[in-house]
């Protein structure tokens, strides 16, 4: 079916025309709109920080805040955590005329008090149970202390390693991007809102944040419709269908217009084309900002640009405090928009079960029950292990052997805790919360401890160029029967507003590699990093490197269960590995232009660079296992189709190696002609099976219209006839069958 994109037009009524969700809530909303002044409305649309933890952006201060929430100015708070806290608060909003609860909105991004992989590596386990289960247990303790709503899944396209929350998302493929978007919106917000357990969604950073220029956070964005439509809309369309409740907008303008202040986006695509009913809010600040772009005159024209725009909730800039009942008496803003934002908040105060009890949310007992399950540690651990990337295993130097009597373990992170929860980790300032986290070091110990001499060397510093620690190190490696090396970035050398213009290995710790590896000893390196990194010294002399990004509050217990082999690596990378920083943008999905060059050696007037060859270091899907994966009997069930016929494909897998193991079947596809230039393959299916050592099984994967379809020239979303190439493989540059198809 066509989807003819409706000219972007806006009219109040237009928008304002929301279909009943609800009947019984609407009517609720309605009757107490009637009751509410315009001061009362506008208060509703305010959310400003706690002082109580942290806070997550530029914080201004402010009046007397809790007066402010106690006379019904405040809608939401975000950055208060804890029972004791959002009880509090509730309390002093329950004093106001008209006893409004108070939203508690949180970044729990990759868990709360568990923490799980930085959702980038997360993403790297292509495990969509898993990571729904993530976002569930985090849900748990969220709302088992207090929150109502976390600012997650972040769903932002990622192909710039230099632009720091490349980590906070699910990588460069809106196919992987959209499935995981679906998965963690429906682990937050579980069966239905007003669940004990659920916690508000919330699809940010809406749109294109991640294609900022030059990586750089915050920067801008240029970029065509088409590619926003193929590439950086779709897993916001699937976490809108997976029933995301809210939205939140980007700092970044978008081809000149503020996100912020976008009716193209906020308006015309998610409220009018796509009928999205939750609410917006604003990122941290960014109606405000809408002055330093240079989009609006000052923070007045702030709040007239915004509201019009369908921003709803103003996160922290205060332009609608101090400037909307002005608007609306001057006549310059429609109490409609204000009515039609306020409503659409209050219906989720509603839904969440807020006016029956604002204290639902703030039980003791069940805080203190939530945050210490075992359950929960077991599954951060096992996902942990799930996103372990094997980048190189020569001489099948893993698995390790628990019987080896000396081991050395090396480098900057072993000994360290928060380090490994990565960015966005919620600070809980529980008193020995360190001891909660296992070390990399720790994991080691609970592995092998009893069985093996372990020694430790820090080796060096993550930056600087002090290399004296290298002795030692170096020392100890001969001592030992295996080196293990932890080198990476610091945990907040990626996330918000880290970006790096320079993405190799920190400090002197690739010529601690060089070091460690001039011993002679089998050496295994783990990089732990938030981003992808450029390491090509070490990728290309040592022998065996897992890339274990930060894996949250049982990082040493994965990393250790696949150091030995009790968990067989099965990760698939997310997102395309440069050689160079000079690469970027890089990924699979490319075009290939009029002139591509033919190999590696091809300078001959081909788009190349003279002096780096074209290809990735690790491109996107690759993984490697202990065992290994044939792949045959490529069927198709028809060679043609017409438009609305599908094709059925199927492979057989077989685990031809020694180790029982998980393989992501990848499926890719080009269409060879199109009336715009197409990639040279897309992701548009994976299946990631268990296979016992010789076992195999057969993938079935379903081709349809909606695989074929894309954005043609006029933006019409479908499909056109022409031939196919399919391409089934173990990575987007490790294709292992082939065929071809027409559609007629
Ligand atoms: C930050 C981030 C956003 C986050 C918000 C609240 O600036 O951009 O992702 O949810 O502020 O902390």
């Amino acid at each position: 079916m066509k989807k003819t994109f409706l000219t972007a037009f806006i009219t109040a009524s237009a928008v304002l025309s929301l279909t009943a969700q609800n009947p019984a809530i609407d009517k609720r909303v309605d009757d107490l709109l009637k009751q509410m002044t315009l001061e009362e409305k506008v208060g509703q649309l305010n959310q400003y920080t706690g002082e109580w933890s942290s806070a997550t952006g530029p914080i201004t201060k402010d009046g007397d805040k809790q007066n402010q929430i106690r006379t019904g100015q405040i809608g939401s708070m975000l950055n208060v955590k804890g029972v004791a806290h959002t009880r509090q608060c509730q309390e002093m909003a329950m004093q106001s005329r008209l006893k409004i609860p108070l939203l508690f909105g949180q970044d729990v991004i990759h868990g709360y008090k568990t923490t799980f992989p930085i959702p980038l590596a997360e993403a790297a386990s292509w495990d969509l149970d898993a990571i729904e289960l993530g976002a569930r247990i985090a849900a748990v303790e969220a709302a088992a202390s207090g929150i109502h709503w976390t600012f997650a899944p972040m769903v932002d396209i990622g192909r710039d390693p230099r632009w720091g929350r490349v980590m906070e998302g699910a990588g460069e493929d809106p196919y992987l991007g959209s499935l995981i978007a679906k998965a963690r919106v429906k682990g937050f917000q579980g069966e239905k809102l007003g669940d004990i357990t659920s916690v508000m969604a919330c699809a940010k950073h809406f749109a294109a944040y991640g294609a900022a220029v030059g990586g750089r956070d915050y920067n801008s964005v240029d970029m065509s419709e088409r590619m926003l439509w193929e590439v950086y809309l779709p897993p916001f369309k699937a976490a809108l269908d997976a029933g995301a409740a809210t939205f939140m907008n980007s700092f970044n303008d978008l081809n000149g217009i503020p996100a912020t202040g976008s009716v193209f986006l906020q308006r015309d695509i998610l409220k009018g084309l796509w009928g999205f009913k939750g609410f917006v809010v604003s990122d941290w600040g960014s109606i405000g900002e809408m002055k330093q772009h240079g989009f609006v005159k000052d923070g007045k024209d702030a709040a007239l640009a915004a509201i019009v725009a369908g921003s709803d909730m103003d996160m922290e800039s205060r332009c609608y405090k101090n400037n909307l009942a002005d608007l609306v008496k001057e006549k310059k803003v429609d109490i409609a928009l204000v009515d039609d934002a306020v409503r659409r908040i209050l219906y989720k105060k509603f839904e969440m079960g807020l006016f029956e009890d604002p204290y639902k949310y703030s039980d003791v007992k069940r805080q203190e029950a939530a945050m210490n399950n075992p359950e929960h540690t077991k599954a951060a651990r096992e996902i942990g292990a799930k996103s372990i990337v094997l980048l190189k295993n020569e001489n099948n130097v893993l698995p390790l052997s628990k019987e080896t009597k000396t081991i050395a373990f090396i480098g900057p992170l072993v000994k360290e805790y928060r380090q490994n929860l990565g960015f966005w980790s919620v600070e809980l300032d529980e008193v020995d919360y360190d001891k909660f986290i296992v070390s990399q070091w720790d994991g080691l110990q609970n592995k092998v401890g009893k069985t093996s001499k372990l020694l430790y060397a820090k080796g060096c510093e993550i930056e600087g160029e002090d290399k004296s620690g290298f002795a030692e190190a170096v020392s100890i490696a001969n001592q030992a029967d295996v080196v293990i090396l932890s080198i990476g970035e610091r945990r907040d050398m990626s996330g918000e507003a880290k970006s790096r213009s320079d993405i190799s290995l920190p400090g002197v710790q690739e010529e601690l590699v060089k070091a460690i590896q001039a011993t002679g000893k089998p050496v295994v390196v783990l990089i732990n990093a938030g981003r992808p990194l450029v390491f090509n010294w070490t990728a290309d002399n040592v022998p065996a490197i897992l890339y274990t990004w930060w894996l949250g509050s049982e990082a040493g217990n994965s990393i250790a269960d696949v150091l030995f082999g009790d968990v067989n690596p099965s990760a698939k990378l997310p997102v395309t590995f440069p050689r160079s920083v000079g690469q970027i943008p890089i990924y699979h999905s490319y075009f290939n232009t009029g002139r591509p060059a033919k190999n590696e050696n091809d300078l001959n007037y081909v788009s190349a660079y003279i002096d780096l060859p074209n290809s990735p270091k690790f491109p996107f899907g690759y993984g490697l296992s202990y065992t290994t994966f044939g792949y045959s009997d490529l069927k198709l069930s028809k060679k043609q189709i017409s438009k609305g016929e599908t094709i059925e494909v199927t492979a057989r897998i077989t685990n031809t190696g020694k180790y029982a193991g998980e393989e992501v079947v990848q499926l890719y596809l080009r269409d060879k002609v199109g009336s715009v230039v197409r990639p040279v393959k897309e992701l548009k299916g994976f299946e990631k099976i268990k296979l016992n050592a010789g076992e195999s099984k057969v993938v079935t994967f379903v081709i349809d219209n909606e695989k074929l379809s894309f954005y043609n020239q006029k933006l019409e979303f479908d499909s056109e006839a022409g031939e196919f190439d399919l391409m089934i493989g173990s990575s987007a540059e490790d294709i292992r069958l082939k065929s071809e198809f027409e559609l007629l």
